[in-house]
């Protein structure tokens, strides 16, 4: 862009947009030194004009609640969408997009869902749809496996995506909190969905586990062929019985391939407390990448909040302010992607925790042994706890060796038909 004065529009100023501006206005002169322009949010689109801000920027913005009026305004060149959802959202970047405006998103739902329908338009209309922020929030995740790792077949990539959920599982680890009370503090410091439940059934994971697999491997993974299950099932007794075996719970996003076939999904997973990704703690998110050439890269940073994912929002603004914007910003060159090559999810093979819970009588051990070893389970250790409270049964947890997990899903499913099974088995995957 030839202009001296970058003209922003952006679409919502919530967490992420108050934290834009408060970067913008923090770091002008070392825009203006990296730019040699000057970067002016020209308007915003709010739901409520009336809403107490936290913050402004300066007097030369004008607040509107009128979309047709940040769209068309013939003097924004970059739209920045940060308000989420899926409808409104995708009617702001569509209509930006054709009135040859380029795009900055975080909207990782939007993408994950319509994606492929806005890169394809954004290739029609030669205009930028950049979305640093949408992925691991402040981590550079999208720039290195655009860019930096373009090279590579990634042969795996693990993640801890979600900010929310990490919050609350360290939270129930390390002080003891109840999962009600860690989600309203992540709620309260901004990490949080509009809708939290997105991060708690693992549903943001979701998102962001397709969009880096549109990155790694330049295929379409179909958010419906996902399996994905969230934190809303972790207890307290598992992280704690976790812990005693030397194990930290947290929500993994993993995709694995082989023989150019993917494998992936997000679920809660058992990890060594020595392994790297168990150190990943809080808000924080991490991305465990391993290439063909590069062998292992680890990415660590803040998943969520207002000044790191402002931070990556304003690294696209940058890009895009310097024309360096391409049309297909997928990093592969085909207008569409083509559809992945899918192994079945239950063909995983890892280690297992269980947890039954049973009366304490005779012959249990025995029958849920049984049940394993007709599955091909191999049981690496057993332990029985204390009865619970109120005559409800004992916990009794199994780990396993490797061992497929339909066969365990087969197993699982006849050992809570014993009568002497009080409650359901919980089931969680052993990592690393
Ligand atoms: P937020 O705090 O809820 O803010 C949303 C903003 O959009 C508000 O200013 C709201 O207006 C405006 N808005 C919503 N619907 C609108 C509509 N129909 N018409 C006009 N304005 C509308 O959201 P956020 O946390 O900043 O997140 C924004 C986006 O960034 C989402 O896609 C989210 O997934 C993504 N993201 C967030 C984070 C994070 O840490 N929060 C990190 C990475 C990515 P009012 O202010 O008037 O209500
Ligand atoms: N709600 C999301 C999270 C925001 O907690 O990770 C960042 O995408």
């Amino acid at each position: 862009m030839q202009k001296k004065v970058i003209n922003l529009g952006l679409a919502g100023f919530g967490t992420v947009g108050t934290g834009l501006a408060r970067i913008i206005q923090e770091n002008s002169n070392w825009i203006r030194r990296r730019l040699g322009k000057e970067l002016k949010i020209l308007k915003i689109l709010v739901r409520d004009l009336e809403k107490k801000r936290t913050f402004l920027p300066g007097p030369e913005t004008e607040m509107t609640a009128d979309l047709e009026d940040l769209v068309h305004d013939p003097d924004v060149d970059i739209v920045v969408e940060l308000m989420g959802g899926v409808e409104t959202a995708h009617e702001v970047i569509t209509r930006a997009l054709r009135e040859k405006k380029h795009v900055v998103t975080a909207n990782k739902a939007l993408l994950a869902e319509r994606g492929n329908e806005l890169f394809s338009l954004a290739y029609e209309q030669e205009m930028g749809l950049y979305y640093e922020a949408s992925v691991a929030g402040g981590i550079p995740v999208v720039q290195t496996l655009k860019e930096s790792l373009s090279g590579d077949r990634i042969r795996s990539l693990t993640g801890i995506l979600n900010g929310t959920a990490n919050f609350i599982l360290t939270e129930m680890t390390h002080k003891g909190l109840d999962f009600a009370t860690a989600l309203q503090a992540a709620k309260d410091l901004g990490y949080a969905e509009a809708d939290p439940s997105l991060d708690i059934d693992g549903i943001d994971s979701a998102h962001k586990l397709v969009m880096l697999i549109r990155l790694a491997h330049g295929r379409d993974y179909s958010l419906n062929l996902l399996p994905v299950e969230g934190i809303a099932r972790v207890r307290a007794m598992d992280i704690s019985l976790a812990g005693e075996f030397g194990y930290k719970i947290k929500l993994i996003a993993q995709v694995r391939e082989k023989s150019g076939h993917l494998q992936a999904g997000v679920f809660p997973a058992l990890l060594p407390e020595e392994h790297i990704l168990a150190k990943v703690d809080g808000p924080f998110n991490s991305v465990l990448i391993h290439g063909n050439a590069v062998g292992q890269v680890m990415l660590y940073g803040q998943g969520a909040g207002d000044l790191p994912t402002g931070s990556a929002v304003l690294s696209d603004v940058l890009s895009l302010a310097r024309d360096n914007a391409v049309p297909n910003n997928t990093g592969f060159l085909e207008k569409i992607l083509p559809k992945a090559d899918i192994v079945k999810p239950e063909l995983a093979v890892s280690r297992h925790y269980f947890r039954f819970t049973a009366q304490d009588k005779p012959g249990v051990l025995a029958a849920v042994a049984g049940v394993m070893s007709e599955h091909d389970i191999s049981i690496a250790q057993v332990v029985q706890k204390q009865e619970l409270p109120g005559g409800a049964g004992v916990p009794i947890v199994f780990l396993t060796h490797k061992a497929q997990l339909s066969a365990v899903r087969r197993a699982l499913e006849i050992i809570d038909r014993f009568d002497f099974i009080t409650a359901s088995a919980v089931h969680y995957r052993i990592l690393g």
